[in-house]
């Protein structure tokens, strides 16, 4: 297995280019599936979890092509022969569950694997079930597998109320209800820019959609959708991710293609802990005022609040401010692997529950790491940006889901960084 070996140096300077969204690419990916004409993506960030969804796409007979080394995807499912979504391919990737909708949708059945557990909680599929029944499915759970049918004349629009917002259940529900019949109203949905984006790519597909963005979305079901050509949008989480580089390590860089309405609550974090952030033609330029930042309070939250999916790595600057921070995580159960890793690299952090307290050290010393799940590979791959030595980062493959080319684009900066490659 594949290591990353990472050196502390001095600022970084220079910029950044941030890809596509892996989450949007993942959800807009399986929209394939409610029509028999092609769907072309642009801007597809190259990751190892969009390979996992092209496999499940083509396992149930869509055409996938990558091409501009990955940068475009051109799909069509004019002949989805296969409506089984084996455990082999789900167990892999939590976000194949969003291919249940969309065939639900489409050919009346489907039958896909649960996709089990993951390492940041239990994430329970249990919301995306019942938006499809509220609209009429007939669900069965049997050998590990959700057994979908729909009603004789198709999914029928409804009224769906989530008792909280979930990013994944809103998609499979807004994907089913384009062609459900009738008015479908999903209610405390999720208000994601990447659903704003699958709003935005279906409606080029020809659904009708109003609402997306904020927390109640009107979707009135058409018969059938058409193709469409999308660009995917910018990825907020690579964004702020590469922000924290010279907010940790001192310097200036500019992350290209960035904007602020993406990463509001983020930034204002980042105002509180002494960064200075702005919006240029080019991107977010960001640069550290002054030695050391100052420690801040972050609760995790639903868009637009601060993302869990940045918790990691903000706690990984934080590790070195003045002071005592306090962050709280209110998605996931089970999202603070990445601090006993942080403690081995010098970090002073207590994990009470979902509640993390970390006080600051002058500077964290290198060690070799592993990494426990996607976004506390890159946190420790930060710290290490810092760290006084040489910080061994191992299980990179869960790097790979999620960051495409990090060693490249990070020592484009200045930063001292390498793949080392295992056996
Ligand atoms: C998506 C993102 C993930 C991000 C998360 C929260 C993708 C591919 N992944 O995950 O990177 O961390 O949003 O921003 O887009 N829940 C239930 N029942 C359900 C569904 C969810 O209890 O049926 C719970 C989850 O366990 C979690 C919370 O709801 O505690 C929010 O999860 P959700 O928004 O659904 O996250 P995902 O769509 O899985």
């Amino acid at each position: 297995m594949d290591s990353i070996l990472v050196t502390g140096n001095g600022p970084l300077n220079g910029d950044i280019p941030i890809a596509g969204a892996k989450n949007a690419c993942l959800t807009l990916m399986p929209a394939t599936l409610l029509s028999d004409e092609p769907l072309t993506l642009t801007n597809a960030p190259r990751l190892s979890d969009i390979k996992t969804m092209t496999a499940l796409l083509q396992s149930l007979g869509a055409e996938v092509s990558s091409l501009q080394g990955g940068q475009v995807l051109a799909m069509s499912s004019h002949d989805l022969n296969n409506l089984h979504a084996d455990y082999d391919i789900v167990r892999k990737m939590r976000a194949s569950i969003l291919v249940l909708g969309p065939m639900l949708a489409r050919a009346g059945q489907a039958v896909v694997s649960l996709p089990g557990g993951c390492a940041i909680g239990a994430r329970p599929v249990d919301l995306h079930l019942k938006a499809l029944e509220a609209m009429g499915a007939d669900l069965e759970l049997r050998d590990g597998y959700v057994h979908a049918k729909a009603p004789a004349g198709g999914l029928r629009g409804a009224v769906i109320d989530f008792p909280f917002a979930s990013v994944g259940a809103t998609e499979n529900a807004l994907m089913a209800a384009t062609l459900a019949k009738g008015t479908t109203v999903i209610r405390n949905a999720a208000r994601e820019p990447e659903i704003v984006d699958l709003a935005e790519c279906l409606r080029a597909m020809g659904a009708q959609i109003e609402g997306e963005g904020s927390s109640e979305i009107t979707i009135q079901g058409v018969d059938r959708l058409g193709g469409a050509t999308h660009r995917v949008v910018t990825d907020r989480i690579e964004l702020g991710t590469y922000m924290l580089a010279p907010a940790i390590c001192g310097g200036e860089v500019t992350c290209l293609g960035g904007k602020l309405s993406l990463v509001e609550a983020f930034v204002e974090k980042l105002d509180a802990a002494g960064l200075s952030v702005e919006e240029t033609e080019k991107g977010l330029k960001v640069a550290r005022r002054g030695d050391r930042v100052k420690a801040v309070d972050v609760v995790t939250e639903p868009f637009p609040g601060f993302p869990t999916d940045l918790q990691a790595q903000m706690m990984a600057l934080l590790c070195t401010a003045e002071g005592v921070s306090n962050l709280e995580e209110k998605i996931f159960e089970n999202r603070f692997m990445h601090a006993p890793e942080l403690t081995r690299m010098g970090a002073k952090i207590e994990v009470h529950g979902g509640t993390a307290r970390v006080t600051g050290v002058d500077r964290l010393k290198g060690a070799p790491v592993m990494a426990t799940d996607l976004r506390a590979s890159v946190s420790l791959i930060l710290a290490g940006l810092a760290a006084e030595g040489e910080t061994v980062v191992s299980r990179v493959y869960h790097l790979d889901r999620g960051y495409e080319h990090v060693v490249r684009k990070l020592s484009a900066v200045g930063a001292k960084i390498e793949r080392i490659k295992g056996e």
